[in-house]
Formats: structure tokens, sequence, C-alpha cells
């Protein structure tokens, strides 16, 4: 070897030593590809219905015998919005029904746990007594993905409390139309400050390690461009609506929108995305090959598997058995279909036998979800795939209900403040709290939340209303409460608190976002009473605030932001100073849809005041 060839493989060697025992970067997560090795044997050893069992998801409330679960092999089950356990919201229930399903995968052949699947969107919120943190449209005003992260760590632990281990979570549509009764589920109408947020709630949510027993598996939705549909593309009941409609724009505007936070959350290691339910430029989502395929899996190396949308996969063709080919064959991995699963089965299982979906595409299918679960400890014969009971210690605690807190103020965006009415004295003579939502946690929590439309009233349990807020903050004041607002003459201060009633999805379309009669009547008799006072809206999505915005003297747009009134309270009395931007810009009036945020609103995108 002469020297100059001696040279060159010193340097050939410096160069590839430091590349071959490399450690990934830090913070990034192991490739879900690298645990292939693993899952080839497997693969190998399993029938076609092993296989196929894999790639089924049904809702536990449709099962009706749980032997289901070993006789098909399933791979996952889910509780929908409202599928609950027979004895009821308890932490207890919950943990016991996952365990009564889990208990029957280990009597499959192959032993392979179920992955189940549920929405914990803001929290736990399926469960009593779980913290609900504020939806994800009042999050984005906090602009803080520190905070992001830890809420998602929080709803992480107390989701495996009782034993799940998969959260259709984070959400991480950019809708661009707040007629939309998802717009709530949204961090932003802003593609960059959701490309933002979206990497920390993926951490937040799967930990460090996919495989800790505290870590969730995360599921970015819906993809893709679930929030730029048209109004009037789809109707709900002979009622206009964009819910599931048509997105009409070009691939650049496509991309540039709607693709930004699936490209942080890819990063960040998410294990699953969930195809929309909406269609782009007539081509609905759950079909679409190009994207689902061609782009998400080779262009941005998605190495995790494709969960559709409930019954999602029903709506593409009139005939079944096509429509499960057309999906699979598109690129979806697992298929939710809550009571048809059996049909689906059957069928996916003839149109490999004919032919019309390959073998290759199971295999593929299979390989990606049998990673998420290699990744996740599942395929480890020494865990148990059993709920670990010792977490419900820390379920709704005072430590995590702090965290809920933290994200109520720092999500509160004051709009108005005049005369100095805010920060409120503690040591006022009495305040006088009206409005229809200001004892009511189910309207502080909106949709998603124990039912899947949310509902008024007594949701849920643990949480603190703003009433009760307002009691704890300034123990020393006289404080009343009629709805109504009648009463509060004489009082030295008003609290009126209003809004929407919770919804969710096609539910909440909108053409009319003006604020309801009832709640411009308990405004207009705090006016009537002399009283100076601050409004507190709890609403999805920027509201039509009309001249009530006028009639008071402060404004906080709230969103809707869960259990922690408290976080309420620490605003309200000036123990923390609002730091709240908006995260959608807030029209005057609806004519100004769908163009709000791009012809003069009444309030721009990032406004917020503080003291
Ligand atoms: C929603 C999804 C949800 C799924 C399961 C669908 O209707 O669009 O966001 O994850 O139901 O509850
Ligand atoms: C389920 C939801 C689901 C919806 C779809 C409801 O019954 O509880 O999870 O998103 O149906 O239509």
């Amino acid at each position: 070897m002469n020297r100059r060839s001696a040279i060159l493989l010193c340097l050939v060697a410096a160069l590839a030593v430091p590349v071959f025992f490399a450690a990934p970067p830090a913070g990034a997560p192991r490739k879900l590809s690298s645990y292939d090795p693993q899952i080839k044997p497997i693969l190998a050893s399993m029938t076609l219905d092993e296989k196929i069992g894999q790639m089924t998801q049904p809702d536990q409330d449709f099962i009706k015998d749980l032997s289901d679960v070993e006789n098909l092999s399933l791979g996952s089950v889910l509780s929908g919005g409202s599928s609950d356990p027979k004895e009821g919201n308890s932490l207890k229930a919950w943990t016991d029904l996952y365990d009564r399903i889990q208990e029957h995968s280990q009597k499959t052949r192959l032993k392979i746990p179920l992955l189940y699947g549920v929405d914990a969107l803001h929290g736990h919120n399926n469960v009593l007594n779980a913290v609900i943190f504020p939806h994800n449209i009042g999050l984005g005003c906090t602009r803080n993905p520190a905070l992001i992260e830890k809420i998602a760590r929080v709803t992480a632990e107390e989701v495996r409390a009782t034993g799940i281990q998969w959260a259709f979570s984070p959400c991480v549509t950019v809708p661009q139309d707040a007629r939309w009764g998802r717009t709530y589920e949204g961090f932003s109408e802003d593609p960059q400050l959701v490309k933002e947020f979206a990497g920390p709630a993926v951490r937040g949510l799967q930990g460090d390690d996919l495989s800790n027993p505290l870590s969730v598996l995360a599921c970015a939705k819906h993809y893709l461009a679930d929030g730029g549909t048209t109004y009037g593309s789809v109707n709900h009941q002979g009622k206009p609506g964009n819910d599931q409609g048509d997105t009409r724009v070009d691939e650049a505007t496509l991309r540039r929108v709607h693709l930004q936070g699936y490209i942080t959350a890819i990063q960040a290691g998410v294990g699953t995305i969930m195809p929309s339910y909406s269609s782009w430029n007539g081509v609905k989502m759950s079909a679409n090959k190009y994207l689902l395929t061609d782009v998400l899996k080779n262009e941005l190396g998605f190495e995790g598997f494709l969960i559709s949308d409930y019954n999602a996969v029903d709506q593409l063709d009139r005939d079944f058995k096509k429509a499960v080919g057309i999906s699979i064959n598109a690129g979806m991995d697992m298929v939710m279909e809550p009571s048809r699963y059996k049909e689906y089965i059957s069928d996916l299982k003839a149109l490999v036998n004919e032919g019309t979906v390959p073998m290759s595409r199971i295999d593929d299918a299979v390989t990606r979800i049998l990673r998420v679960k290699a990744a996740m400890g599942l395929l480890d014969p020494k865990r148990s795939p059993l709920a670990d009971r010792s977490l419900w210690k820390s379920f709704g605690s005072p430590e995590h209900r702090q965290v809920g807190r933290e994200a109520v103020r720092e999500s509160l965006v004051l709009l108005k403040n005049e005369h100095h009415v805010l920060p409120l004295a503690k040591t006022a003579a009495r305040i006088a709290v009206a409005g229809k939502s200001g004892d009511d946690i189910g309207n502080q929590c909106g949709g998603w939340t124990i039912d899947w439309q949310g509902r008024s009233d007594n949701v849920t349990t643990g949480g603190t209303t703003v009433l009760a807020a307002i009691r704890k903050a300034a123990p020393n004041a006289q404080v009343t409460f009629k709805a109504d607002g009648t009463g509060a003459a004489g009082a030295t201060v008003g609290v009126v608190i209003v809004g929407e009633k919770p919804y969710a999805e096609g539910a909440g379309d909108r053409t009319d976002l003006s604020l309801a009669p009832e709640d411009v009547t308990a405004i207009d008799n705090m006016k009537a009473s002399g009283v100076p006072f601050v409004v507190i809206l709890f609403s999805g999505r920027p509201m039509i605030l009309g001249d009530s915005l006028d009639k008071a003297d402060a404004f906080i747009a709230a969103w809707l932001p869960g259990t922690e009134g408290d976080g309420i309270a620490d605003v309200l009395f000036g123990d923390y100073k609002p730091t709240g931007k908006l995260s959608f810009s807030w029209p005057r009036s609806m004519d100004q849809y769908p163009h709000a945020k791009d012809t003069n609103p009444l309030f721009p995108y990032g406004y917020g005041l503080s003291w």
C-alpha cells in the first residue's frame, strides 16, 4: 500500500467509525423499523387469519362475545366517544373493562397483546375524576410548547392507570373556518404553531421511550386537511356543514397549510396516524394512495401504522368489500370497524385470496403494527399486558390538577379591560356571579368529556367551576350567583360566564356563531344593575360578540378550559397576569367567513392584553 492510499484508508476509517458507532441524535426516538428483525420470525409464523386479525379494530360496545378477541386474533379494540364500561365511568370500571378484554388476547396462539384505543383528547376524558385539560384551541393561546408536553405526560399517566396504551391524539388539524364543529380540537389556524406543538404533544404522550410503562401510543389526526373543508360541501341532516367535507385547494396549499404538524409528529416518532373522513378535491382520504403511501410513508418516512377513522372505510363505496380493498391498497394498515368487523375480516380475506389485495400489502401492514407493539414492549413475554393499578394513586391527583390549572391560566386571552375592572380585589365586599356557565362543569369542559358530545351540568366529578373557584379565592367576599344576571345591584363587581354548550364533530357545525339569547340577557341584566363587570366566554371558537363586548368592562376568552376553574380565578384576582395570545383571528361578523383572518378581523391572530 502506498502512502497516499494508506492516508486515504485512515481517513475513511476515521469517518466510518463515528458513523458506525454513533448513537441516534439526542432526543431522537429509536426508529420503528429497527424492530423488524425481531418481528420477521413472528410474521413468518402467522396465518392469514392471524395477520388480518392484527389489522382489525372493533368497538368494545359491539362485541357481543369477548371470545371474538381470541377467535379472530384481534389486534386492537377501541372505545368510541360514548362507548363506556357497562358498570359506569369510574376508574375501576374502566380498568376492569381493559383487563377483561386484554385477558382474552392472552388466549390466542401467539399471545400478542391488543392495543386498546380511546380518544384521550384533553386528559383521559372518558373517565370520571380525570383531570380535564383545556381543549387544544385554548392550549394554542399559551404559546408554550413545554406546557403542551407536560399536559400530554400527565394525560399519558392517567390513561395508563386504566391499562389503556393508545390515545387518538394529538389532533394536529389546522382549522380554516370556525363554523366547523371540530375547530376547538385544533391548536391554531396557523400551520407554524401547529408544527411547533405537534412534536411536544407526541413526546409527552409517548415519553422518552415507547417501552416505558408510562408511555402511551400517540395518533396524529386527521390526515390530511380535515380543517380545510369547504363549508356546505356536506350536509348533516339537511343542514349545510363542513365536517367530513371536501378540501378544495391545490397541492402546494395542502402541504403548506395542512401537512406541517405531521412533519414534526413524525420527527418525534409518532407511532400511528389516522386518515381523515374528509376528501381532497373529491377523493376521500381513506382511499388516497398518493397521500397515504407515497407522501406519508415514502416521502415523509412514517414507519408506524395507519388506523382508519370510525366507519370511515364504509364511506368509500356502496359495496363494502370493494371499499375495504380500496382502502387497504391505498395504505390503510388497521381498520376501525366498530360493528362490522366480522364482515371486514371475511371480505379482506377474500380479497387476498382473489389477489385483489397483494400479500405484500398485508405483510407490510402487519409489520408496521407489530413494530409498534415491539417498541412498546408488548411482545416481551416477561411483561404483563394487564393494567398496573398502582398508578391509580396519581389519577386526578392534586399534582395533576396543578398542571391543568397552569394550562387554564396561560390559555386565557384578555380581549378588553377598561376602567381597571381587572384584576378583581379579593377584598371586594360582594361579587355577583352570573351566566349559565358560571357553575356548570359540563359547559366548562365542552365536547369529548365523558360523553362523545359532552353535556351540560355535572358531567364529571372532581372539578372546580368558576363560581367555586371565586369563592375559594376570595373567602371573605360575599359571592352571590344568579344565572340570569338579575339581583346584582349593589355588588362591588360582576362576573358573567356564558358561551357555547358542549358539542362534537358534525353536530357542532354552525352557520351562526352569535351569542345565545340567554347569554345576551344575562349580560344585559348585569349591565342594567349598574355594576362594573367582566364577561368570561367559554367557547370552542371565536364567537360573534356584537354589542355585548361594548357593554362589558372587561372580556376574557377562556375557550373550553376543562375541570380546573382555579386557573381562571388565578388571573381574575391578579395572582397571575394574563399572557394568552389568540390562536385564531376573531371576526366581527359571520359574513367574514370563510376568509375571517384576511378581512379585517375584530381581533387579529396573536392579540391578547395584559396589565
Ligand atoms: C372521530 C375521531 C375519533 C374516532 C374514535 C371519529 O368519529 O373522527 O377523531 O378518534 O371517532 O372515537
Ligand atoms: C362514537 C364516536 C364516533 C362517532 C362517529 C359515536 O357513536 O361514540 O366515537 O366518533 O360515533 O359517528
